[in-house]
């Protein structure tokens, strides 16, 4: 695969579903991420094992993950908050676990109800779950020859600011990393819960995060809150990262950060690659007919932007009046 290929994880079915008001049935979340399976990305956040009192809106992630199709080499994602998550997510089949915890105090305890460090304690019970799931997964292996093993990322929220607290710490950002790769995850994230981030603060924390993880271990979160997600992305990527994640039609945002809005637009983000000749693997124009049909799923509007503008090759017939003064071909010499 190209060093300069952009690798999107699609997070709508869970970034994106968890804040919104009306109930997404199940059908229509198996049948979105189906549709998502066919356009392209090898990592989908299909959804999340949290309290349903918590999050309601992704409280059938265990029918969600039994029931859908599953594509070969896409890797189905689900975010979980604690050990009873872990065993959730693991007995509804999901290949990856993804472990939250806040840089910002304020905000763990407003989304996870705890400290980061009882948080910490709750994730090295999952790696040590994850681990004998893996090594039980491997003993199998060699009679049925096709499990494969479960993996951890983790993710630091609120990693460029936080709605509470204001301004984080880099260091206090590293010191988190360095305990989720103590655990063993093979992934770290780093998230801007609340898009407080900007271009500058994010290409320096990139960078140092990269002399601890290759980039193909490395994924930014950013939401579009105050309009530099994409900004955001290209100053990343030209500092080395080359894993984000995004939401079909801009959607997303945690319910427990005030002022919270959606993901960065994974058309929009498709887009700008394309168009800067960055190649994503991803079919575009599938996407941008999917995010055109979530108005109707979700009754309002979204904040894509390429949805409702076409893309740049979508051309336009010129006005009558321009193509009657158009001046005639010179006939050629
Ligand atoms: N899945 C399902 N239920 C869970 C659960 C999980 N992962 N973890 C806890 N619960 C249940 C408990 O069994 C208990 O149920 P009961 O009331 O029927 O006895 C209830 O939730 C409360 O459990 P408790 O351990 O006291 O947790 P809490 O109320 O302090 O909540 C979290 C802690 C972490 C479970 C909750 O804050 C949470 O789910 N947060 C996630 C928020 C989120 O997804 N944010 C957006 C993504 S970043
Ligand atoms: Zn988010």
């Amino acid at each position: 695969m190209s060093a300069d290929r952009l690798i999107v994880q699609e997070v709508a079915p869970r970034d994106g579903l968890q804040i919104e008001p009306v109930w997404v049935p199940t059908d229509e979340k198996v049948s979105l991420i189906n549709q998502l399976s066919g356009a392209g990305f090898s990592r989908i956040e299909a959804g999340s094992f949290v309290s349903p009192k918590a999050i309601p809106a992704l409280r059938d992630g265990a029918e969600v993950f039994s029931r859908i199709r599953r594509a070969p080499g896409v890797i189905y994602v689900a975010l979980i908050p604690n050990l009873k998550g872990a065993q959730r997510a693991l007995e509804a089949g999901a290949d990856e676990l993804n472990l939250v915890l806040s840089a910002s105090q304020t905000h763990n305890r407003a989304n996870m109800g705890m400290s980061g460090d009882d948080s910490m304690t709750a994730f090295a019970a999952v790696a040590s779950l994850t681990a004998a799931v893996n090594h039980d997964a491997a003993s199998a292996c060699s009679i049925d020859g096709f499990r494969t093993a479960v993996t951890l990322n983790g993710t630091v929220a609120t990693a460029f600011g936080c709605p509470f607290e204001g301004a984080i710490a880099e260091d206090r950002v590293l010191k988190l990393v360095d305990r989720y790769l103590a655990l063993g995850v093979g992934g770290i994230t780093l998230a801007d819960t609340t898009g407080m981030a900007n271009p500058r603060q994010v290409a320096r924390l990139v960078r140092r995060v990269l002399e601890r993880v290759p980039a193909k271990a490395l994924t930014l979160h950013f939401h579009n809150t105050r309009g530099l997600g994409l900004a955001n992305v290209l100053a990343a990527y030209e500092a080395g990262a080359r894993r984000f994640d995004a939401a079909l039609g801009g959607l997303g945002g945690c319910p427990f950060a005030p002022g919270a809005s959606g993901n960065i637009c994974t058309e929009d983000l498709v887009n700008m690659c394309e168009e800067m000749g960055i190649a994503t693997g991803i079919d575009l124009p599938l996407l941008i007919a999917m995010s055109r049909r979530l108005p109707q799923l979700l009754g309002h509007d979204t904040a894509g932007q390429v949805a409702k503008a076409g893309r740049n090759c979508d051309l336009h017939p010129a006005p009558a009046s321009i193509s009657a003064t158009r001046p005639a071909v010179p006939a050629a010499a």
